[in-house]
């Protein structure tokens, strides 16, 4: 079997070449199919960047009219996955339920368990998931708070249809508010690729089984949920309420974070490639402050949040460690003042990360990359009798 190389949580290992997402964690720079999401946040829309993931290009006007028809024309959700989704207890965790019922669409669409599927099929199975994981995440939101379940609205924009079964009731009129919808559409752009992070790696090795496409995105949206990846914007916002709670002692909870024998770890903070800044955090900062001043909110979190921000990056701690505020440290203050709950807070991520997740499993599979299977050193008991009476 030869040599092995032990490389535990693939700090330095390779996994793919990649076509989709060019990371720099010194100098803070994310594009995507080379452009920088800087420029995609001021010119393009979600729909358009996850185009733009899964196809390689930016759409024509043509081709982008295509996609958004081929998307809507399956933002309904057989109703018999509605009756699986019935016996879910109405405070169970949002993340278990979408990743259940990302799975239970295997039963419902089953020409994706076909490893031979041709193109078109494969399509088809993109465009539905896009399409129908909106519709999901709503389900589960109003169940949460005890109101009739919404049906999408074909007329209206990605983010826009998204919003109503959000926050729309079938007894009044729903004003969707430009504003929120813009913030949330960035927001999205911002996390909807990130090269080969837990997520996306684990969407690739399940997907390296040729295993269905939607139980690899299940896996992914499973994968995400973890407080240390895309968890952390629920843990961001709980451990500001916690501080809050605490009559703002900053102090306390960085000096429980440096604590060696304390597992409490700054939320929102650290990246395992981002060693200066995250670019998103920095964007993400800008419009946290613009939501809430649009919106006439005065969030007390944001305050603690940039007061925890700055004693942490003048801490000899976060500074030898190149710790700085990731994605996760804004996002949650801002889907807050939107009207998101906490627990849906991590739902928002997957709704984003989803085109990523497409695009690596379809560049894993274009490639024809083998299973992924990787090797261990074993280090348990050597050969030893069984013991017999
Ligand atoms: N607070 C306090 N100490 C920290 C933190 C933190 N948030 N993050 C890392 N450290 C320390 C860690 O204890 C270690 O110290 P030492 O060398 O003394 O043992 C050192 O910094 C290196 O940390 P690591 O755990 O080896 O780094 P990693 O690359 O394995 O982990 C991370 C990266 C993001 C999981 C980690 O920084 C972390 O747990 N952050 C908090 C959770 C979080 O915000 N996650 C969101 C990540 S970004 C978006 C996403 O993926 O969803």
């Amino acid at each position: 079997s030869g040599l092995i190389t032990l490389d535990v949580g693939f700090k330095n290992t390779g996994s793919t070449t990649s076509d989709i997402t060019f990371l720099d964690g010194e100098k803070g720079i994310l594009r995507y199919r080379g452009y920088s999401i800087e420029d995609l946040c001021e010119h393009s829309t979600f729909s358009e960047v996850a185009y733009l993931l899964i196809n390689g290009e930016l759409p024509t006007a043509q081709e982008f009219d295509k996609f958004k028809s081929d998307v809507s024309r399956h933002t309904l959700v057989h109703e018999n996955v509605r009756k699986i989704f019935d016996g879910f207890p109405a405070d169970a965790h949002p993340m278990g339920v979408l990743s259940s019922l990302v799975t239970s669409l295997t039963a419902f669409h089953p020409e994706s368990l076909d490893p031979n599927r041709d193109h078109e099929m494969v399509d088809l199975t993109i465009h539905r998931l896009i399409a129908k994981l909106p519709t999901l995440a709503s389900w589960v939101y109003k169940k949460s708070v005890g109101h009739p379940l919404m049906y999408p609205e074909n007329k209206l924009s990605y983010i826009e249809n998204f919003m109503k079964m959000m926050f729309g009731l079938p007894v009044e009129d729903y004003d969707i508010d430009p504003v929120l919808v813009d913030a949330l559409d960035k927001l999205l752009i911002l996390h909807a690729d990130h090269e080969q992070n837990c997520s996306a790696a684990t969407v690739r090795v399940v997907g390296s089984s040729q295993a269905s496409l939607y139980v690899a995105i299940s896996a992914g949206i499973n994968a995400l949920w973890g407080p240390l990846h895309g968890g952390a914007n629920q843990a961001v916002i709980e451990m500001l309420e916690d501080i809050h709670a605490n009559g703002g002692d900053v102090d306390k909870f960085i000096a429980k974070a440096k604590d060696p024998n304390d597992p409490f770890r700054l939320m929102g903070f650290g990246h395992r490639v981002y060693k200066n800044f995250d670019p998103r955090a920095k964007i993400i900062k800008k419009h946290a402050d613009a939501v809430l001043d649009k919106l006439g909110i005065n969030d007390p979190l944001l305050e603690i949040a940039k007061g925890l921000e700055e004693k942490a990056l003048n801490d000899e701690y976060f500074q030898q460690r190149k710790l700085y505020p990731n994605v996760d440290f804004y996002s949650g203050i801002i889907y807050k003042a939107m009207g998101f709950p906490t627990e849906m807070f991590t739902v928002l991520f997957a709704l984003g990360r989803l085109p990523g997740w497409i695009a690596q499993w379809k560049e894993s599979r274009n490639l024809g990359q083998p299973i992924s299977r990787p090797r261990q050193v074993y280090t348990g008991a050597v050969a030893r009798p069984y013991p017999t009476k």
